[in-house]
């Protein structure tokens, strides 16, 4: 079994071609993003998309109760259902399912995020509200597997379900980690819109799983949580793949051993 995962630019820019590689195999679970949509439906309504800095330095989408709304509409709905219906049209079959269809992930609402803060040339760090956003405590596979066994590919959209019933976003990459760690999947392929993981502008070609941690400083954000969540994959067993999903066939970079390979 393999997890891919990619993100939302990626998708927009290339669907077809990734679609026409997930169509070809019975063997992918497919977690997508698609934050820069959900801006752009925001916008179309109003609202105006909020980003925060955790203290470790992770940029991450705030989500009050009207975003939530959105989001779930657009990333559980509209996105997720164009995924469905590409991969149909390809000849494939999929379902498209949220983390909290199952419920296949269960996530913990933060109650409180501490964030860093530019106050003047100053950077503070503050406690917030955690908003309407999970992070992840347990993922109950059975529904992907009984998919990918009567040979449907899921299609899953980084929702999950909270400790105490309500829909939360979860952080795509992550979602995508925590599938792959409880499938046991032989690679985690996160498909991004640059070819791996920058360091002085060369694709690192490997990096050791004992090493990820420090790696994820070098790096800025967006890669840096990949990197994160790549080594405590790796550290299970999984190959983690960060590679180029703009290409004319993203998942061939399994084969090619092209991208950054977390081991
Ligand atoms: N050292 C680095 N090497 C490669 N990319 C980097 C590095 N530092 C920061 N980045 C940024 O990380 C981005 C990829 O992460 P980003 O979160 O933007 O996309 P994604 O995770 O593929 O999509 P989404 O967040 O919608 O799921 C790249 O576009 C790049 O700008
Ligand atoms: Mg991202």
């Amino acid at each position: 079994m393999i997890v891919v995962k990619a993100g939302g630019r990626t998708l927009m820019n290339n669907m077809k071609n990734i679609v026409k590689d997930i169509a070809k195999r019975n063997d992918v679970i497919f977690v997508h993003g698609g934050g820069d949509l959900v801006d752009e439906w925001e916008k179309r309504m109003g609202m105006e998309p909020q980003f925060k800095v955790s203290a470790s330095g992770i940029k991450f989408r705030y989500t009050d109760e009207k975003e939530l709304e959105v989001f779930v509409a657009v990333l559980g709905g509209l996105l997720n259902k164009k995924i469905v219906s590409m991969i149909s049209a390809e000849g494939g079959r999929a379902a498209g399912i949220t983390g909290a269809d199952g419920p296949t992930v269960i996530a913990e609402r933060k109650k409180k995020v501490i964030v860093r803060e530019k106050v003047g040339e100053r950077e503070v760090k503050r406690v917030i509200p955690g908003g309407l956003t999970g992070k992840i405590k347990e993922v109950r596979p059975e529904l992907l597997r009984t998919l990918l066994d009567m040979g449907i590919t899921p299609v899953v959209a980084p929702i999950a379900l909270g400790t105490e019933g309500e829909l939360l976003n979860v952080n795509g990459d992550q979602m995508a980690a925590e599938i792959a760690k409880a499938v046991k999947a032989e690679y985690l392929v996160l498909l991004t819109d640059v070819p791996g993981v920058l360091i002085d502008g060369e694709v690192v070609r490997e990096i050791k799983s004992s090493e990820a941690e420090d790696f994820a400083k070098r790096v800025g954000p967006g890669m840096n949580i990949k990197i994160i969540m790549a080594g405590r994959v790796a550290k299970e067993g999984t190959k983690v793949i960060i590679c180029d999903g703009t290409k004319e066939s993203p998942l061939s970079c399994i084969k090619k051993g092209e991208g950054t390979w977390i081991v």
